[in-house]
């Protein structure tokens, strides 16, 4: 068992959904790559009961949502192991509200993993309330597990796909990105995406004698600038810089098409300081075919808006 405050363990949020046991065998494969300890980790929500219930009755339910919780979580270890066999797995139920018992909890973690959907919401919504909400106020990476439709299970092959804005927090992003490139084995595409003119019909004010190609040229260069030490550090893994001059949302989902993991920094250099999540990275938890990993600096490091 990995001790509380060291940031080690990969924490899971198990609510008993399908959604939620592809986040358990997904973070039970990391943490076999990692070496580290699996922490399934249920908060139990208990009804707000009127004051006609009572006392009895009340606690009848709460035993009986516990009970529930407690299976749900002997059914996550059982998929953890049988995922990873022989991997440390702790488990966890807590009596609070989900967002904010996980928040408070990915402090000390390494990262958490959630489905993209639970078993509230709604027949067609794409990501779920405790999700997006971790996502956004986490404490370390968080990784939104899913396929093509929400609940699909992740895809296993296909390479790692890292957002890069030239912003401080995609640094991140990208330093995350390769040590998962790494510990799977697989290239790393690093995409960087730019907007001109054609695809950006609101900056038709613009003057029209903006040399493209030379625009072009210098954000291939942003990109190299940014991929540069980390290849040194990482020369085991392969990487595919693309530039592409679409929006960023469509220019990585293209990019992602065949991935198994895509990266990206929780926000970027358009989002105003103390706002959650940037529009790409929201926009990617509802649209990826693949996991989502959301990845900010760590608590401490100085970080600027805009690169
Ligand atoms: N009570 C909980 N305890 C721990 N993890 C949870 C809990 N509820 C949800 N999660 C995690 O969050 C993931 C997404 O569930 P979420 O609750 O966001 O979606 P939903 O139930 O479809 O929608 P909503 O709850 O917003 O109506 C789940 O797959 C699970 O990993
Ligand atoms: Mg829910």
């Amino acid at each position: 068992m990995d001790e509380r405050g060291t940031r080690d363990s990969i924490l899971v949020g198990v609510d008993g959904s399908t959604s939620s046991l592809h986040a358990t065998r997904w973070a039970a494969g990391e943490a076999a790559a990692r070496h580290t300890t699996v922490h399934l980790f249920h908060a139990c929500v208990l009804p707000a009961l009127g004051p006609h219930t009572s006392a009895a009755t009340e606690a009848g339910i709460t035993e009986d949502l516990v009970q529930q919780g407690h299976r749900w979580l002997r059914q996550a270890r059982a998929e953890a192991w049988h995922a990873a066999p022989g991997i440390d797995v702790r488990t966890e139920l807590r009596v609070g509200l989900p967002v904010a018992e996980l928040i408070e909890e990915s402090a000390h973690a390494r990262l958490v993993v959630l489905g993209s959907r639970g078993l509230g919401g709604f027949k067609g919504m794409l990501v779920g309330s405790v999700s997006s909400g971790v996502a956004a106020h986490g404490h370390c990476p968080v990784v939104v597990v899913r396929g093509r439709m929400p609940d699909d299970p992740p895809p296993a092959s296909g390479p790692v796909v890292v957002g890069v804005d030239g912003s401080a927090v995609s640094d991140a992003a990208v330093a995350f990105a390769f040590e998962e490139a790494g510990l799977r084995g697989v290239p790393l595409v690093a995409v960087h995406t730019w907007v001109d003119v054609s695809v950006a019909e609101t900056w038709s004010v613009l003057p029209f004698d903006i040399d493209w190609d030379a625009v072009a040229e210098e954000e291939r260069g942003l990109l190299a600038e940014r991929m540069a030490g980390w290849q040194e550090k990482y020369p085991e893994v392969e990487v595919r810089q693309e530039v592409v001059c679409d929006r960023p949302v469509r220019g990585l989902l293209a990019s992602a098409e065949g991935a198994q993991l895509i990266v990206v920094g929780s926000r970027g250099r358009g989002t105003l300081t103390g706002m959650g999540l940037g529009s790409t990275s929201q926009a990617l938890l509802h649209h990826s075919a693949c996991p989502v990993a959301v990845v900010r600096p760590a608590a401490g490091s100085d970080v600027r808006e805009g690169g």
